[in-house]
This record gives structure tokens, C-alpha cells and sequence, in this order.
């Protein structure tokens, strides 16, 4: 009998993707439950890998990258001055993420992480020995964090501070002065910060917008994880990067080894096509899931027990059907049964988040209102609160 380790016996599956599998079973099912563009990637890009691979491009590259890419993805930081040899190509944020905690963390140490929390950080923490410490974030405070309960977080055993901004799944974004207390508290307690910035190019009022990276000081203490999968349509090629200060990157490229060694030639051509003649979608990308994201406010305005901030960047909608008497899984669950409309439960993304669902409206328009609609009747149908449902819209 061959035995699972103690780590995946106590990891449980994630709650997306547990919706994900019920999917798979169902037909006619319309699903906002994933977190992936629906455009598909560019043909430039892709002639970029298949002209590369009918040229010989077919062997393993160095650790940390093609030096084209490298640069190219420095010079796409502009006057930010980072140089190519801070950039290690990794399969993907999730890569990303991975290495760095399998670089600079000991069992034991702890990772401060901002809670409702991409899912995968829990369990990528845990596979190094690691622990993670979660600060709740509040509604009524956009969703970012209070400095308090960041500041009670922090305890002699933390090492990271993990943030997620743009937020997934709040769609959250944080502003210059609590990433000036962040930095300051970084600085204080010595701690390295990581800064996931997969959605950084979905922000609707960019002006709003702050990389903890840019903060004085910190790009000797900061690593970010950058990814080509939500910018530019890559979610399949698993392509992104860490920039990190040289003698951390240089860590990150010798474990990158007994990871996955290095990205394929072909993919990381992709990339360069990608930084080179991209910009287009990605400007056309923002407008499109602009409009998305009002369409799908608009179409749930006046569903009575839904309440709902419209998401500052990402194209994430996490609203709170706390007025409707139903907690999440129950909601979702019968959704798709009812309706054949499948979003993603709060609860996948920390325990406390029962409140809360995740619907992804990177989505033609045209669904978007069918979605709405038949969230509308499901609510109607099911919520528990009679007199809501004859009261006023929440949204
Ligand atoms: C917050 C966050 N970080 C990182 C990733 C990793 O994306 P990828 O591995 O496709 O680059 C995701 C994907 O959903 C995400 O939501």
C-alpha cells in the first residue's frame, strides 16, 4: 500500500476547484467560477513559439530564463531601473510563489497573508514547513487591511509579509499611505514582503494604484511576482517571473533547479512577442472587462439580500448574500442545480468568508446578463428573508 504523506493528508482540495469537478459532470452549465480570461491568446505571440520551434528552439534554457526575456521584462518596468539579471522566469505566479517560499523560508517560520486569500498560498506555504498567519480584511474597509491587526500579526517567528494587490478574490486595491505603513513596519521588524502583482494591469482608475516596490527603500527587502496568464491571455503556457534583489535572485535561480529546472524556449518566445506587440490587448482588455464589470453590477442591481462593492481592479465581483439567510456552499451548490451557474464560494478562499461569492465576469456581455438573471430568480426563489424580498435593492 503506498503510504501519502502527513502534508497531503491534512491539505484539503481547493473549494474552486471542487466546483470546477461538479462542472465537468453537468452539461449546459455557464460557469463564472474560474479565474481566467476568456479571450484567447494572440496570434502574434503564437506564431513567436511555433517560429521558434521549427527553428531548433527545442532544448532546455538556463534557470532563470532566456536573457532576452530577462531583459525584455526589465525594460517593461521603465525608469523603475531594474536589471535583467533580477529577473528569474518561473512556470507561472504559482511557480513564482513556490520558489521564493521554498528560497527564503525555514519550517516554522511564519508568512503574514491578508484573508479572504488566493487559495493556493495556503497550500504552497504548508509544503515548505512554513505556517501562515491571516489578518482578516473588511467590507467596510474596501477590503484592506487595518494597520492594527497587521501590526498584532507580526510576532518574532514572521519572516514574509504577503500581499496581494490587486486582490484576488476582493478585487481590492492598496493605497500609497497603508503601503507606506506596511514598508515601515517591514523595515522595523525586518521582514521581507512579497508582492503578488498578477492583476496589476486590471486596475479601472490606475492613478489609485501603488506597488509596495516603489515605496523608498523597499526594493532591497521586496520580491515581486509578475505573470503573463491574466495580462495577456496566457493562462495555458504558465509564464511569469519574481524580480528580486540580485543576490535573492541569484538563490531563487539555483533552487529553480529542484523545481522545474526551466520554462520551455517556445513559451518564453511567446513571452517576448508578448511584452513586444501586447500592449494593444492589454489596453483593449481593460475597456472590455470594464464594461463587464458594469454590465454585471448593473444586471444584479435590485436583487434583493445581495450587497456588493464594485471592484476597484481584477475581474473579480465578491459580493455578500449574508441578507439572503444562506451561507455560501449552499449558495453555489444550488445555483448550479437550479440554475446551471456555477461561481465560486467565499469559503474557498478562507474559512471566515461564509458570507461571500466569487463570480469572474472576464465574460461576453450577453452571459454576463444571463448570469445575472438567473441569479436574480435563483434568490428570488431561495432566500430565507421574506420581507427583503419585497424591500428595497442592496446594491
Ligand atoms: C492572486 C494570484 N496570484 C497568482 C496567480 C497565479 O497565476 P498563474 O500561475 O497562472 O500565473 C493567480 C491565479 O489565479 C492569482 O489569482
Amino acid at each position: 500500500m503506498i503510504k501519502l504523506s502527513d502534508l497531503t493528508l491534512t491539505t484539503p482540495p481547493s473549494g474552486i476547484r471542487a466546483v470546477f469537478n461538479r462542472i465537468a459532470e453537468s452539461e449546459d452549465v455557464i460557469s463564472l467560477a474560474l479565474g481566467e480570461p476568456d479571450s484567447h491568446t494572440s496570434e502574434r505571440f503564437i506564431e513567436a513559439a511555433v517560429k521558434s520551434m521549427y527553428s531548433g528552439r527545442t532544448h532546455y534554457t538556463p534557470n532563470a530564463g532566456l536573457m532576452d526575456l530577462r531583459r525584455a521584462i526589465a525594460e517593461s518596468y521603465g525608469n523603475r531601473c531594474i536589471l535583467p539579471e533580477q529577473v528569474i522566469v518561473t512556470a507561472g505566479g504559482t511557480e513564482a510563489l513556490l520558489l521564493i517560499f521554498m528560497t527564503l523560508l525555514n519550517p516554522g517560520d511564519e508568512v503574514v497573508v491578508m484573508e479572504p486569500y488566493w487559495p493556493t498560498y495556503l497550500g504552497q506555504i504548508r509544503t515548505v514547513g512554513a505556517v501562515p498567519r491571516f489578518v482578516r480584511v473588511y467590507e467596510e474597509d474596501g477590503f484592506v487591511v487595518r494597520k492594527e491587526n497587521l501590526n498584532q500579526a507580526v510576532n518574532e517567528k514572521t519572516r514574509i509579509i504577503l500581499l496581494n494587490s490587486p486582490a484576488n478574490p476582493t478585487g481590492a486595491v492598496i493605497h500609497k499611505e497603508t503601503m507606506e505603513f506596511i514598508a515601515k513596519l517591514a523595515e522595523e521588524r525586518d521582514l521581507t514582503v512579497i508582492s503578488d502583482e498578477v492583476y496589476r494591469r486590471m486596475i479601472y482608475e490606475e492613478e489609485t494604484y501603488t506597488s509596495i516596490y516603489d515605496v523608498p527603500g523597499m526594493e532591497e527587502r521586496c520580491l515581486i511576482v509578475d505573470s503573463f496568464s491574466k495580462t495577456y491571455a496566457m493562462t495555458g503556457w504558465r509564464i511569469g517571473y519574481i524580480i528580486a534583489p540580485v543576490h535573492v535572485a541569484k538563490a531563487l535561480e539555483t533552487m529553480h533547479e529542484y523545481s522545474v529546472s526551466c520554462i520551455s524556449e517556445p513559451t518564453q518566445r511567446a513571452a517576448i512577442a508578448a511584452l513586444k506587440y501586447g500592449e494593444d490587448f492589454v489596453r483593449e482588455s481593460l475597456d472590455s472587462l470594464k464594461r463587464q464589470r458594469d454590465r454585471i453590477v448593473e444586471g444584479l442591481s435590485g436583487v434583493h439580500g445581495l450587497r456588493c462593492r464594485k471592484p476597484e481592479a481584477t475581474f473579480y465581483l465578491y459580493f455578500n448574500i449574508e441578507d439572503t439567510g444562506m451561507r455560501a456552499e449552499e449558495f453555489v451548490y444550488g445555483l448550479l442545480e437550479q440554475e446551471k451557474l456555477a461561481l465560486a464560494p467565499g469559503t474557498a478562499f478562507g474559512e471566515g468568508q461564509e458570507s461571500y461569492i466569487r463570480l469572474s465576469f472576464a465574460n461576453a456581455e450577453e452571459t454576463l446578463d444571463i448570469a445575472a438573471e438567473r441569479i436574480r430568480r435563483f434568490v428570488h426563489q431561495n432566500c430565507r428573508c421574506a420581507e427583503r424580498r419585497e424591500g428595497e435593492a442592496h446594491i
